[in-house]
């Protein structure tokens, strides 16, 4: 399998990460993560802009331009032949010796780049069915808008959720909904559609903006307004979205039945306008 490593395409075991980098000592460092569905990417030039945008925010300097990056990414996968899968790729700031919270000048110290493919199909069963989820205090910092690579608060939430059974973890701060632990989150009340707008406290997901597009479009009602727990539980519906779920909707939460405990028509919907956008 091969990978990238900075600008080069290499194989997996040549890649050499030294153990002072900053992204292992600090989880100083970004990421971003797209898929590729017959091949080809899917909304490739919004994650390669949010990639830049959350470098941008912590100063972070790319080895290369976004073109470069899309033509370096384009190439990956198609020489580890990925129809269907996710590629992960990450940025960090590179070697700080000796170990300094302050960050080294980026003309001494050049950042490190990764990025790895994983096929990975569509879950196709699990769209159908949907998820369980449990509600989680939000512990993260005040910069969700960054696509960092520390995600303590989010790992912890999700083992949270994993430990009472559920799939994914509601995070909430002082019972306001912001987001899952690894996606946006959204409910249903009398036929409009709710998330939380972009800003700090959440992450700007591609698959978000992308739905919140073409659902307007579709002529359904749609409000980037915060809700809360107590809003959650009363929902029709509830779904969350990322790059990786795509719509999945979210049937129990806290063990509770979300509407009728099952997919309803609007997230189904909703997964319909996705795939027509993907094809
Ligand atoms: N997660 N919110 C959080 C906290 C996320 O980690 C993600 C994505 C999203 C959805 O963003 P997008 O629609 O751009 O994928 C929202 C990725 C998939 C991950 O960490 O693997």
């Amino acid at each position: 399998m091969k990978v990238i490593w900075n600008n080069e395409i290499v194989e997996r075991s040549e890649v050499k990460i030294d153990m002072e980098d900053r992204g292992y000592q600090f989880a100083d460092g970004i990421y971003d993560v797209v898929r590729a569905y017959n091949g080809e990417f899917f909304t490739l030039n919004e994650h390669v802009d949010r990639l830049f945008s959350s470098a941008e925010k912590i100063d972070l300097v790319l080895p290369f331009t976004k073109e470069e990056l899309k033509q370096l990414l384009t190439k990956l996968i198609e020489v580890n032949n990925i129809d269907i899968g996710n590629i992960y790729m990450q940025l960090t700031r590179g070697i700080g010796i000796p170990r300094n919270h302050s960050y080294p000048d980026p003309e001494l110290v050049p950042s490190v780049f990764t990025a790895t493919t994983t096929i990975v199909p569509r879950d196709q069963e699990k769209m159908d069915r949907g998820m369980s989820a449990f509600t989680v205090p939000d512990m993260r910092w005040l910069r969700c808008d960054i696509k960092s690579i520390s995600l303590l608060g989010n790992i912890m939430a999700k083992h949270e959720a994993h430990k009472k059974g559920g799939d994914e973890a509601i995070l909430h701060r002082d019972g306001v909904v912001t987001e899952c632990s690894s996606s946006n989150v959204w409910m249903i009340k009398d036929n409009t559609i709710y998330t939380h707008p972009d800003g700090n406290l959440v992450l700007p997901g591609v698959t978000k903006i992308m739905l919140l597009k073409v659902a307007r479009e579709a002529g359904l009602s749609v409000k980037e307004e915060a809700f809360t727990i107590e809003d959650l539980k009363k929902a029709d519906e509830v779904f969350a979205s990322s790059t990786t779920m795509e719509a999945m909707p979210i049937t129990f939460i806290d063990g509770n039945p979300v509407g009728q405990g099952k997919r309803g028509s609007v997230v189904e919907r909703l997964q319909q306008l996705y795939v027509d956008a993907v094809e």
